[in-house]
């Protein structure tokens, strides 16, 4: 059985910068799965591109000690041999494909590993079946939605068959029947001889996989195993639902069609105000297109208005003066290039300047722990915290309408709670209407208000009522 281990390694990004992970000891049980729950920018990206050997070949320096397969220094294994035994999923899903489609991608994913044509064929075929993906195999992977393009991308690591599998928050954005089926299958390949390590920031749903939890501790010299508490491995209670307030963004006989696919049959409804609403549903239901559609960003069948008036044909922008969306991928939203000039931007152009004054602006900043990174560049933030800064940005905009598509997919538990709180006291203060997605639900739902699930092409109210 493969052993997988980091002795006393010391690692920093650059010369001049200090060490993020100081003589860290570390050793992977061969057919275990370990968690590792870490707050937001404490490294867990970098600590997985090291146990598979992307670092230091591609960025940063080991100034002591190293990583070792089987007892051999990792940097001397050729990296297709090494690609072969350690497989890895990434944190941010738009970076993983380089193919049009999932079929082409699984190709040249297996063709890297020097596998024989008919081999390919039959493991491209295996992993689509396990994974129910067959039907998506030839459909281009820029239009999938956010959470078949994330089972995509497992399906292209677990198709190279590696005996270690590092998967960095595989399940930010596929819904809890799919993530409760892919664990059930991990531990199908646990039980083979597999071993895997998993970032994921919700616990929910592990109980039958789970080996291990561990956290760095404060100094990153160590990692502290420490136990999960079955509260928090089991699921989350359904929601319970206020009566709702009446709003002004309302729709009559809205339908929506995609790629030839009905997604929502013509129904009528006026979103709350002052009341924060789940939209919830399976990967690919349309929930993103639905919020694309009530920004007029694609088309739809139906009245749309705004406290009675339609969207304007052509000044476009007044809509979004009305209506504001925070998309599912953070980074296709940023306009500038640092973090101050991203949020000097939004505070000077906000909609709601008595509300989004300088101290509360500030504040926010603060609490989402931007601040110090005032002079990073956007790109060069870690996934959640690119997160943490496109949603203080959507939401100090100001619009009387918030649609927000998985705002929380990369965060931690702690983030999660300091959204919300400044979510809450703004729609409450301002009474906007507020609307989000959120596959996970731990730590989210006991904040909102009501819940709509989109289901066989139509709206329903979920939960049940208080
Ligand atoms: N740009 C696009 N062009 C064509 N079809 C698309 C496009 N984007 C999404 N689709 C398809 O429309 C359907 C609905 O996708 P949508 O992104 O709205 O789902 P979703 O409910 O948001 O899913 P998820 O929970 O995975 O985010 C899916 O079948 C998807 O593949
Ligand atoms: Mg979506």
């Amino acid at each position: 059985m493969v052993k997988l281990e980091l002795r006393e390694l010391t690692f920093s990004h650059a010369p001049d910068r200090p060490p993020l992970f100081k003589k860290l000891d570390f050793c992977v049980e061969p057919q275990t799965c370990s968690l590792l729950a870490t707050p937001l920018g404490s490294g867990k990206s970098t600590f997985f591109k090291l146990l598979c050997g992307l670092y230091p070949q591609f960025g940063g320096q080991i100034t002591n000690g190293g990583v070792f397969l089987e007892g051999q220094p990792l940097e001397q294994i050729v990296p297709f041999e090494r690609a072969k035994r350690i497989g890895m999923l990434f944190q941010d899903p738009d970076k993983r494909f380089c193919m049009a489609t999932l079929d082409q991608q699984l190709t040249f994913v297996l063709e890297n590993l020097q596998l024989p044509a008919d081999q390919i064929t039959a493991k491209k075929q295996h992993i689509l079946q396990e994974l129910e993906l067959t039907s998506l195999k030839d459909r281009q992977l820029s239009t999938l939605s956010g959470g078949q393009k994330q089972q995509a991308a497992l399906a292209c690591v677990l198709a190279t068959e590696s005996e270690i599998i590092l998967l960095d928050e595989p399940f930010a954005n596929v819904d809890p029947t799919s993530k409760n089926k892919l664990l059930k299958l991990l531990l199908k390949l646990k039980k083979q001889g597999k071993t895997f390590i998993i970032a994921d920031h919700d616990p929910s749903g592990y109980q039958d996989l789970l080996d291990f939890a561990y956290r760095f501790n404060a100094d990153h010299s160590r990692l502290i195993k420490f136990n999960l508490s079955r509260s928090t491995l089991a699921s989350p209670v359904p929601l319970r639902w206020q009566p709702l307030k009446p709003g002004k963004l309302t729709w009559k006989q809205l339908s929506l069609t995609r790629s030839n696919k009905l997604l929502l049959k013509p129904h009528d409804l006026t979103l709350p105000k002052g009341q924060l609403g789940l939209l919830s549903g399976a990967n690919g239901v349309g929930k993103s297109s639905l919020f694309q559609a009530l920004c007029t960003l694609i088309p739809y069948q139906g009245n749309l208005s705004y406290a009675g008036q339609r969207p304007p044909r052509f000044f476009k922008q007044r809509w979004a003066k009305k209506v504001g969306l925070m998309l599912q991928e953070a980074t296709a939203q940023f306009s500038c290039a640092t973090v101050q000039e991203e949020l000097a931007l939004v505070s000077q152009n906000t909609l709601a300047p008595h509300y989004w004054t300088k101290e509360r602006f500030f504040y926010a900043k603060q609490a989402l722990g931007l601040t110090e990174l005032a002079h990073h560049s956007v790109y060069q933030l870690s996934g959640g915290q690119q997160q943490k800064l496109q949603f203080l940005s959507v939401l100090a905009m100001g619009q009387p309408v918030l649609l927000l598509d998985e705002p929380f997919a990369n965060l931690d538990q702690a983030s999660i709670q300091t959204c919300l709180t400044l979510l809450k006291d703004s729609c409450r203060a301002e009474q906007t209407t507020v609307l989000l997605t959120s596959h996970q639900r731990v730590g989210i739902t006991e904040h909102l208000d009501y819940e709509l699930i989109l289901e066989e092409q139509t709206l329903k109210l979920g939960g049940y009522q208080t």
